[in-house]
């Protein structure tokens, strides 16, 4: 079955969908994008998502080319027109088509397209068993606060897990681990804290860690916001990582080493629940 894909005002079967090679988006990786989950045809944290879109781009002196407004009404048009009940919907804004040139060009009109992807995110099976990763180099840029599309550094580190028969990869710079490929890492010590990487340009800024460290504090749970080294996460109780697509998913092994019992821990499980009760509260 054809999705209908959002390009540029107009909702297209995905076989008509086009952009112009001369898309800074192509040649650059010039642009931004979001992941918003739908859960029971609804969008979970979509003011979340908005507002680190128009920061992403407003480091990168872009614009959106709609309002507010109008974007939530693309993605509900999107999640209606593809019968989306369980998935995501993809945004993606690039500085626009122009002449190839490094310094930004002044007339670019910015392109906007959007998405769907069904797929099921309540069950899953690394939700039931938790993932394995393996820790790398983090080869990123200096900039992980902006969403950019420049996924290409993390995709050669989940191909390095792939490879290895993981998972995922937790990334590691100055000895510290910085994030998973494309989500937040958290351990929880023995003593029951989760702890999980401070903000700052080295990482990004998730919307689901802003949830998930909210519920955790009004559920009276011990949260610290610093680095933590692979050593503490291998001896910690229990390792999970937070995203849009996979909410609170638990990690059970690290560089072959099992955390904790090897399973799913309590406070991950314990997290995972009350997160996705949240979202489907508040969904829109
Ligand atoms: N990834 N860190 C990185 C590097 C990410 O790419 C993502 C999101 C996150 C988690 O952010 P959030 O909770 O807002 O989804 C953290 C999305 C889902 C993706 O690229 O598909």
């Amino acid at each position: 079955m054809s999705r209908t894909v959002y390009v540029n005002g107009a909702y297209v079967p995905e076989e008509e969908a086009r952009i112009s090679v001369f898309d800074r988006g192509f040649l650059f990786a010039d642009g931004v994008y979001e992941v918003t989950s739908v859960l029971g045809g609804k969008l979970i944290d979509f003011a979340g998502h908005v507002a680190r879109l128009h920061r992403s781009l407003g480091e990168l002196e872009m614009t959106l080319p709609v309002t507010d407004a109008e974007l939530l009404a693309i993605h509900r048009e999107l999640v209606a027109r593809d019968g989306v009940e369980e998935g995501m919907v993809y945004l993606q804004v690039t500085r626009g088509a122009a002449d190839r040139d490094f310094a930004y060009p002044e007339a670019a009109v910015p392109s906007l397209v959007l998405f769907t992807q069904s797929k099921p995110l309540i069950d899953s099976a690394s939700a039931r068993n938790g993932i394995r990763v393996i820790s790398v180099p983090d080869l990123r840029w200096a900039r992980r606060d902006i969403k950019t599309v420049q996924l290409l550094a993390p995709s050669i580190c989940k191909m390095m897990a792939k490879k290895a028969g993981k998972d995922d990869a937790w990334m590691v710079e100055d000895g510290f681990v910085t994030e998973g490929t494309s989500n937040n890492a958290y351990i929880v010590t023995t003593d029951g804290v989760i702890v999980t990487r401070q903000l700052g340009t080295e990482i990004l800024h998730g919307i689901t860690r802003a949830a998930v460290l909210r519920l955790a504090r009004e559920a009276q749970m011990k949260v610290e916001e610093r680095a933590f080294t692979v050593e503490e996460a291998k001896a910690a109780a229990e390792a999970f990582f937070t995203s849009a697509s996979a909410f609170v998913t638990p990690v059970v092994e690290i560089d072959g080493a099992a955390v904790g019992a090897g399973t799913p821990g309590p406070v991950a499980t314990r997290l995972r629940e009350i997160y996705i009760a949240e979202s489907r509260a508040h969904a829109i």
